[in-house]
Order: structure tokens, then sequence, then C-alpha cells
């Protein structure tokens, strides 16, 4: 059964990692695609390989942290598509800096792009999805998908701002849920530790600091999860697609952990 069948969804930082996997698992439940990043050429090499799964797709590179980028990747979906059913917030920054070495630039960087960027995406898409008809006769006429993560569930050494930029987004999911209720659903995802580009990233930065070889920092995280192995892009995309679909129409408010029991709360 394709769950998204005809629908249109946005995914924000699809170029690669979990908003890619995001957006082809989309692609597979049959949903057509606005591959959105700051990366012109990964958009594209993703909507390739969204196209070879039989739905199309359309790019749009732009930065995430200009409202005026968000409102203007909005609008693209709504000209080529005619609606925007689901927006998936993902594109995310991350820096490991100590509290006491973290510099209002390193803040405002991690901000702009996670906290205030989301904030006004999801604005963006909120007002196309508010003026559109219903996705289908009795449910909502569209959904978000904003990607937290377990470090907004409690503050993090070494990643304080990136943690407060997280428990935003958390925020902003229930506030967003309560305001658009009952003709949007506002859902959270929080992964864990996820074998991406920006896991590496954290590596390298942490291993640096503490001067430890690289792949010290990821060994001792995948430890630490009670499923006892490293996650993938792959364990998030079955969260994604259940709230985008109709099952999940009648939640909203939440963020769910997906981390193989990393945080349980
Ligand atoms: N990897 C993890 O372990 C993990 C854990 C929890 C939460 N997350 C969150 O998941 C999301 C995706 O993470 P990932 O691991 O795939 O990261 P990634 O670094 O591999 O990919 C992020 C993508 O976002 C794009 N991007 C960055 N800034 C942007 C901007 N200003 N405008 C548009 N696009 C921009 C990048 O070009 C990149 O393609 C992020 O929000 C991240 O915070 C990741």
């Amino acid at each position: 059964m394709n769950k998204l069948n005809g629908n249109v969804a946005l995914v924000t930082g699809a170029g690669r990692g979990i908003g890619a996997a995001i957006a082809l698992s989309y692609a597979r439940a049959g949903a057509n695609l606005v591959i959105t990043d700051l990366d012109e050429a990964n958009a594209r090499a993703v909507a390739e390989q969204v196209r070879a799964l039989g739905v199309a797709s359309e790019v749009f590179a732009g930065d995430v942290s200009d409202p005026a980028q968000s409102a203007a990747m909005v609008a693209r979906a709504a000209e080529r598509f005619g609606r925007l059913d689901v927006l998936v917030n993902n594109a995310g920054v991350i820096r490991v800096r100590s509290l006491l070495d973290t510099t209002p630039a390193d803040w405002d960087f991690i901000q702009a792009v996670n906290a205030r960027g989301l904030f006004f995406a999801l604005q963006a898409g909120a007002r196309q999805m508010l003026t559109q008809s219903s996705i289908a006769e009795g449910r909502p006429s569209g959904k978000i998908i904003n990607i937290a993560s377990i470090a907004g569930r409690n503050g993090r050494p070494m990643l304080s701002a990136y943690a407060a930029s997280k428990a935003a987004v958390i925020s902003i999911t229930q506030a967003a849920a309560q305001e658009f209720a009952p003709n949007l659903t506002v859902n959270a995802i929080c992964p864990g530790a996820v074998g991406t580009d920006m896991w590496t990233q954290i590596d390298r930065e942490w291993s640096a600091l503490r001067q430890v070889p690289l792949g010290t920092v990821w060994q001792e995280r995948v430890r630490g999860v009670p499923m006892k192995r490293a996650q993938t892009v792959a364990d998030l995309t079955g969260m994604a697609v259940f709230l985008a679909s109709a099952e999940a129409d009648f939640i909203t408010g939440q963020s769910y952990n997906v981390d193989g029991g990393l945080v349980m709360s």
C-alpha cells in the first residue's frame, strides 16, 4: 500500500543524511517531492533518485536560515504541485564546543538554522497548508514534522547551544500543534546518534578536543545504545512515513525518540 500516494512533501536539508533518507522513503510511499538543501548538487542527486522511483521531484537550493528563502521554497512547491501536504523541517547544524568556549557566533550560527530557521520554515509551510483543502475527506490539510534530537530532551555537555536549539524545536512543535489544530498536525522526531556526516563532524571535533583517536567518541556513544548497534538513517524512515500518513491523523504536538533506547521518556 502506498501510504502517501499523490501527496506533495517538502524536505529541508534533503541533500544527504537523514533528510535524503526521509525523502526517498516518501517517494517509495508514493509522494511527489520538493528536495531542498543549501548544497544544490546533492539536492539534484537525491531528486534524480526520487524520480527513478516513479514520482515527480522539484529541487530548491536555498538557505533555511533566511525566512524569505523558506517562503520561496514553499511557494515553489505550491507553484509546481498546487499544494503542500507534508513539510519535514530537517535541515540542521551543530558545533562541538564547551560552554565556556561557545562564542556568540557559534550560538547564532546554530540557532539561525535549527531554531529560528525552522520556526520560519514552519510558518511558511503552515501559511500554505492553512489555505488549501484537506489532504482527503475528513483529514487535516497538512502535516508538519520537525526533526529535533534527544539532545533537546535535556542539556548536553559540549553541545549546549545545539541542545538548546533542539529544545526550542520541541517547544515550537507543541505551540504550533495547538495553534493549528484541527487543520494541521505538527509532530517531532528525536533521533539518537545516527551515522551521518553530522556525526562524522561531531566525532572529529570532540575527539580533537579530548585528544583521543578519531572514532572514539562515536564508538563510546554506540556502546551506550540499549539496542546494541549504531543507528542508521533507515531507522528513522518508519516513524517519518507514519507521522505523514493518515494513520497518524489524530496525533499532534508529540515528539518521539527514535534512538535505540538511549533516552527513555
Ligand atoms: N546525525 C545525528 O546523529 C542526529 C541526531 C539527532 C538529530 N539530528 C538532526 O537531524 C537533522 C539531519 O541531520 P543529519 O545527521 O542528516 O545531518 P547532515 O549534516 O548529514 O545533513 C544536514 C543537511 O542539511 C543541510 N543544511 C545545513 N544547513 C542548511 C541551511 N541553512 N539551509 C538548508 N540546508 C541546510 C546540509 O547541506 C545537509 O545536506 C538535523 O536537524 C540534525 O540536527 C541528527
